[in-house]
């Protein structure tokens, strides 16, 4: 197969298996250009991309618009503050603006869950999602599973353990849908306030013991908790969180094995984890930024291969 099912990537859930194997075939092309002198495709030359973020970013946003440089395509972009948007402006009559300019895609992070799945069904071009809300952040989760395949040789059959807050992490729900779909064991651990009580209808086992996590995996993916999203406390005190929940390189060495440390960033160093750990050999923190490239530019590029032109 070289061609996607769906026609927006608004989510994991909507994908196949087999997608996931495209894109990542495709993204071990890519992968190769970005590492050449000239790291530059003409791919699409003739595709314009309008990158639309309505809530902060720095690594999604700067990874999405070299993804689309490297493939020649034409970009702008526009960040909700000192735009019209807060002159009252809908996010269809945005869009649509935008894309009277003869825009052909759209990437689109907004706080509002559902934003890029009501936009695909109601303007004219291909949606990708950034992130909406507490929901998905389909790209993130295809690069957390090609840096696990990267390092280990597959996804397939691995003990991936999600530790933090779950309950506000797009990166938890659209990680636990890409993992599951390519055979992978999904563990999450954290405190009982922030793991959601639906979780194990996912067939996701929740680990209240991080030790006992750590040791059953090989993979922990350590999330940021999302204060931004909270209207209650959740937890006593930062302090009491990172002694239950945070790794640092004492508990990383007293495992039985060496097990692969990631973060989706930003990191909030001696919180979810130590400075030691993220700079250690078995994390692969950096590796996963580096591959969001490869992987969006495999996304976009599949995309692209399905508009009219
Ligand atoms: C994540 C996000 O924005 O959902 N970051 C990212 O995209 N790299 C996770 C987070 O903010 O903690």
């Amino acid at each position: 197969m070289n061609q996607l099912s769906v026609q927006h990537l608004l989510g994991i859930k909507h994908l196949k298996a087999s997608d996931i194997e495209l894109i990542f075939n495709t993204a071990d092309h890519f992968k190769e250009v970005i590492n050449r002198p000239i790291k530059k495709v003409p791919s699409l030359r003739d595709i314009t991309i309008a990158n639309l973020f309505f809530e902060n970013s720095t690594r999604t946003k700067l990874s999405f618009e070299l993804a689309e440089k490297r493939l020649s395509a034409d970009v702008i972009n526009f960040s909700a503050s000192g735009s019209s948007v807060s002159k009252g402006e809908t996010l269809i009559d945005t869009a649509n603006n935008i894309l009277s300019m003869k825009v052909d895609l759209i990437v689109m992070r907004h706080p509002h869950v559902g934003a890029c799945d009501f936009l695909s069904k109601n303007v004219d071009a291909r949606i990708i999602n950034a992130g909406d809300g507490t929901h998905e952040h389909p790209t993130q989760a295809l690069l957390d599973s090609y840096s696990i395949r990267e390092k280990l040789g597959s996804v397939k059959g691995k003990n991936v353990v999600i530790v933090g807050d779950i309950l506000h992490s797009r990166v938890a729900l659209s990680n636990i849908y890409a993992l599951q779909l390519q055979g992978a064991n999904v563990k999450v651990c954290g405190p009982k306030s922030l793991i959601p009580t639906h979780i194990e209808s996912l067939g996701v086992e929740v680990e209240p013991n991080l030790k006992k996590a750590l040791e059953w995996c090989d993979v922990a993916n350590m999330l940021r908790v999302q204060n931004e999203r909270m209207d209650l406390n959740y937890f006593p005190s930062t302090r009491e969180y990172t002694q239950l929940f945070g790794v640092n390189k004492d508990l990383l060495d007293s495992l039985s094995k060496k097990i692969v440390i990631m973060h989706p960033g930003p990191i909030n160093r001696g919180v979810e984890i130590t400075s030691d750990v993220a700079d250690a050999d078995q994390s692969i923190i950096l590796n996963q930024v580096e591959n969001g490239v490869a992987v969006r530019m495999a996304v976009i590029y599949l995309l692209a291969q399905q508009i009219e032109r």
